[in-house]
C-alpha cells in the first residue's frame, strides 16, 4: 500500500468508528505496518487538517476532519447502487465534465463520479463559463449509460435538478425552486446549475455526463461581477457554512435513488417531483434561445419536459431550449 492509500485507510477507520478511540495496535494490525509508521502517518494527517487526539495509553481519536473532498472520506456511509461507485477527486481540474468524457471514452463504468476542489475552465450552458473557486463549492460530473431513447435524454436534466434540490433541502434545511430547464434557485437567485452533455447517435445514447455545480460556501467577493442572472450561495443566504462532504454524499444518494426510479417507472414521477419545485406557473417570462426571444405566461411543462407558454395565440408555444427570465428581471 502506498503512503496516500495508508492515510486514506487510517481516515476510513476513524470515520467508520466516529468518536471512538482506536488503539495504535489496532491501526498497526489493520494496515500491516509498524507502530512508528502509524505515528508518522497520523502526524502527516494532522498537517492536512485532521484533528487527531492522542489519548494516553489508549490510542487515537479523530476530533475533526477537514472539509476536503476525498474519495475515501466521501465513500464512508455511502450506500449507492450505481452513482459514485467509483470516485475520482482532484485538487484542480480544467472541468469535471471534460474529465468525465475522457473516462467515458476509456470505458469507465456507469456511475463513475469526478469531483474537483476547483476548476480552471468550469463550463456553463450556452458556451458560458462557470465560476469555480477552490474549497468552497461542489463541482461534480457523473457518467451515466442509460437505456433511453435520444429524445428522452432531457429527462436526466430534470432528474438532476430534483436531486440537487432535495440534497439542498436535506442538508441546508432551505426550500429551493427550479427554473426551466435546469437551474436551481434560492430566494429567486441561482444557487446551482447543470450542464448535461450527451454522446449519442440517432439510434441511441452512448453515454451522458451530468455536470453539477452548487454554490455552497462561496463569499460575495468570489462571484464574477458580470453575471447575467442574480446568483448566490447557501452561505450568503443563510449565514451557515455547509459540510461539503455531507452535501456531496447526500447528492450522490439522491441521484442514485432518482435514477433507479427513472429506469423502473419512467419519467412521470420525476416530472411530478420537478413540477412541485417549479413556481413560475402563471408568471410572465421571456425566453431567450440564442438571440431569438419569446415572451408569454408559463402554463407548465409538457409530458416530454418542454416548456409550454401562453403567448396570446390560439395554441400554447412549445419550447425545447433557451434561458428563462421572469418578466420582472427582463
Ligand atoms: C449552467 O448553469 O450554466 C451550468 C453550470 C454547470 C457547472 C458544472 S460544475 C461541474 C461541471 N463541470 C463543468 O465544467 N461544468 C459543470
Amino acid at each position: 500500500m502506498g503512503s496516500n492509500q495508508l492515510r486514506e485507510s487510517i481516515v476510513r477507520m476513524f470515520l467508520q468508528h466516529e468518536g471512538e478511540v482506536i488503539s495504535g495496535e489496532q491501526l498497526r494490525q489493520n494496515l500491516g505496518v509498524s507502530r512508528t509508521a502509524v505515528w508518522k502517518h497520523i502526524n502527516q494527517l494532522r498537517t492536512q487538517g485532521y484533528a487527531i487526539e492522542a489519548v494516553p495509553s489508549r490510542g487515537y481519536r479523530l476530533r475533526a476532519r477537514p472539509d476536503a473532498l476525498l474519495p475515501a472520506v466521501i465513500k464512508v456511509g455511502l450506500n449507492t447502487a450505481v452513482v459514485a461507485k467509483s470516485i475520482e477527486c482532484y485538487a484542480e481540474l480544467d472541468s469535471t465534465n471534460l474529465r468525465a468524457h475522457v473516462l467515458a471514452e476509456q470505458g469507465a463504468p456507469e456511475g463513475s463520479a469526478v469531483v474537483a476542489e476547483c476548476q480552471t475552465m468550469g463550463r456553463g450552458r450556452m458556451g458560458r463559463s462557470w465560476s469555480s473557486p477552490p474549497g468552497v463549492n461542489v463541482y461534480t460530473s457523473i457518467l451515466l449509460r442509460p437505456t433511453l431513447a435520444l429524445n428522452e435524454a432531457t429527462q436526466l436534466t430534470f432528474l438532476a435538478a430534483v436531486a440537487v434540490a432535495r440534497a439542498i433541502e436535506k442538508v441546508c434545511a432551505v426550500r429551493v425552486s427550479v427554473k426551466w430547464p435546469n437551474d436551481i434557485l434560492l430566494n429567486g437567485k441561482k444557487i446551482a446549475g447543470l450542464l448535461n452533455e450527451l454522446n449519442a447517435e440517432t439510434e441511441g445514447i452512448h453515454y451522458v455526463v451530468l455536470g453539477i455545480g452548487v454554490n455552497l460556501n462561496m463569499e460575495k467577493e468570489q462571484f464574477p461581477p458580470d453575471l447575467r442572472y442574480p446568483a448566490t450561495s447557501i452561505l450568503l443566504e443563510t449565514g451557515q457554512r455547509v459540510d461539503r462532504v455531507k452535501f456531496i454524499r447526500t447528492l450522490f444518494t439522491e441521484l442514485d435513488v432518482l435514477y433507479a426510479l427513472l429506469l423502473e417507472r419512467g419519467f412521470a414521477p420525476i416530472r411530478l417531483a420537478w413540477e412541485a419545485l417549479f413556481d413560475l406557473v402563471g408568471s410572465a417570462v421571456s425566453v431567450d434561445d440564442g438571440g431569438v426571444g419569446i415572451s408569454g405566461v408559463v402554463i407548465g411543462i409538457a409530458a416530454d419536459g418542454a416548456l409550454l407558454l401562453d403567448t396570446g395565440s390560439a395554441h400554447p408555444s412549445t419550447i425545447y431550449s433557451g434561458d428563462v427570465r421572469p418578466a420582472t428581471l427582463a
